[in-house]
């Protein structure tokens, strides 16, 4: 199974899948390429280090996100993946992309959607004081941090915790909950 992965940061969730196909337990799952939104994303660097070819299509290189998403849209179609997994991603794509990818857009995100969508999901949950928050597999649609969910796992929220705190403890429920869903839909489930 081919994908695509999407980061715009420190693409930590990226690097458990990487180690993942590397190791075997994702033994069937072949990444592609890894492309980013920006240059200079710790993500594209891991990648290119791991020897997986690497793009960015920077969002501040075109006039209009509409011309972006077409860049975008045909250079994760030229590597014909079967999927193409955000992973820290932070821009919105638009229909063009959900269009030509149908289902096959895979999206996480650090709260139990549909709680705390958005770019701010940890610190949402954080400051509306849910004793509970967690993380969520998706498949995208053209909203934001909608679509049919795939997984979910609660994370409890420490009465010490701060955002960076909370999020790195969703982050490892995260990476299980992503390289688990890409393993069910190697195997065709
Ligand atoms: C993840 O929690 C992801 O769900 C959210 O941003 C974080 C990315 O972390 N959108 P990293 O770049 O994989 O370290």
């Amino acid at each position: 199974m081919r994908i695509v992965v999407l980061v715009s940061g420190t693409g930590s969730n990226l690097q458990a899948v990487i180690d993942a196909v590397q190791d075997g337990s994702l033994a069937n799952v072949e990444i592609a390429a890894v492309g980013a939104d920006k240059h200079g994303t710790l993500g594209v660097e891991r990648s290119a280090q791991a020897g997986i070819e690497t793009f960015v299509v920077n969002f501040k290189d075109f006039e209009d996100r509409a011309d972006w998403n077409h860049a975008l849209t045909e250079k994760c179609l030229s590597y014909a993946p079967d999927y193409v997994v955000s992973s820290g991603f932070m821009r919105i794509v638009g229909e063009e992309f959900i269009n030509a990818f149908d289902g096959t857009y895979i999206n996480t995100h650090p709260a139990l959607l549909p709680s705390f969508p958005g770019a701010h999901g940890v610190r949402d949950a954080l400051a509306y004081g849910v004793k509970v928050t967690g993380c969520t597999v998706h498949i995208a649609d053209t909203g934001v941090d909608t679509g049919p969910i795939l997984r979910q796992e609660a994370v409890a929220i420490e009465d010490d915790d701060t955002e960076d705190t909370l999020h790195e403890r969703i982050k490892v429920v995260e990476r299980r909950l992503l390289i688990a869903t890409l393993a069910d839909l190697a195997q065709g489930k």
